[in-house]
């Protein structure tokens, strides 16, 4: 059976070292990346606009210019209080629009005209957020735009380009076990907030990962354009 090859972008921790891990388990040749190289990870700060070409052209190179899936990871979840200076509003909603969404749709174009140029289909996995459609905290304006961002984009994609075998699949998380859901659990009274989990529990990164190998691998072209929770019924649609 062909390798499938990947890149998973926020590679380094949490849901996208998880990601990296279940496909490699599933014998794909996976490209992971962060913000900075370390470990065999492509480091690219994706705040900085010519980032995303610069992983999309290292990823080619290191998967023998073949891509076949692009995973949209790599997050940025940090509080920006309504009552900052202005400059730091705006600086703070700049750079999550810029990790969350800008790179995502930057990567997601440079993978569309790649799989357009050699007609061959690929796959799109976006890991968006419960946020996009619950929205989120008052400190977290920024976060469930981009997350909100990435579904409409993503629906754009799998509606656009589907008759090209080009496939699109979105998984909205809430809360899970990582870096990012400890500190915004700690700052919001720990424990106290799984009380509006009705499974009792935040989600496992090894659980979105499942799921995301699901939208890679497996899952049939003709649920293209879903949109996936994962949210222990803490927001149900
Ligand atoms: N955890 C949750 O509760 C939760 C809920 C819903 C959705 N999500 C989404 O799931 C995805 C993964 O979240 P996570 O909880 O695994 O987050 P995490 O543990 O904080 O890891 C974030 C990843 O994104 C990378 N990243 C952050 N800023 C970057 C930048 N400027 N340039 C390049 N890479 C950058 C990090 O790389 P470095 O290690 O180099 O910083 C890291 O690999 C995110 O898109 C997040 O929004 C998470």
């Amino acid at each position: 059976m062909k390798t499938l090859k990947i890149l998973v972008t926020g590679a380094s921790r949490g849901i996208g070292k998880a990601i990296l891990t279940a496909l490699e388990a599933r014998g794909a040749a996976v490209v992971g990346h962060a913000s900075t190289s370390a470990g065999g990870l492509v480091g690219a700060d994706l705040r900085d606009p010519a980032a995303p070409q610069i992983l999309w052209e290292s990823a080619l190179s290191r998967l023998g210019g073949q891509v076949d899936v692009l995973v949209n990871n790599a997050g940025l979840f940090s509080a920006s209080p309504l009552d900052s200076s202005d400059i730091e509003w705006l600086d703070a909603w700049e750079e999550t629009l810029a990790i969350n969404l800008t790179a995502a749709a930057q990567l997601s174009r440079f993978a569309v005209r790649h799989w357009q140029e050699r007609s061959s289909g690929g796959r799109i996995v976006h890991i968006a957020s419960r946020a996009a459609y619950r929205g989120d905290s008052p400190e977290h304006w920024h976060y469930a735009a981009a997350k909100g961002g990435m579904v409409a984009m993503h629906k754009t994609i799998a509606r656009q380009y589907a008759a090209q075998g080009i496939l699109s699949y979105a998984i909205c998380p809430g809360f899970t076990d990582t870096d990012m859901a400890g500190d915004y659990l700690a700052s919001r009274g720990g424990p106290g907030l799984l009380a509006d989990i009705p499974l009792g529990r935040v989600a496992a990164p090894e659980e979105i990962a499942a799921m995301a190998a699901f939208c890679a691998l497996d899952a049939p072209p003709s649920m293209t354009g879903a949109v996936l929770d994962a949210n222990g019924a803490s927001y149900v649609r």
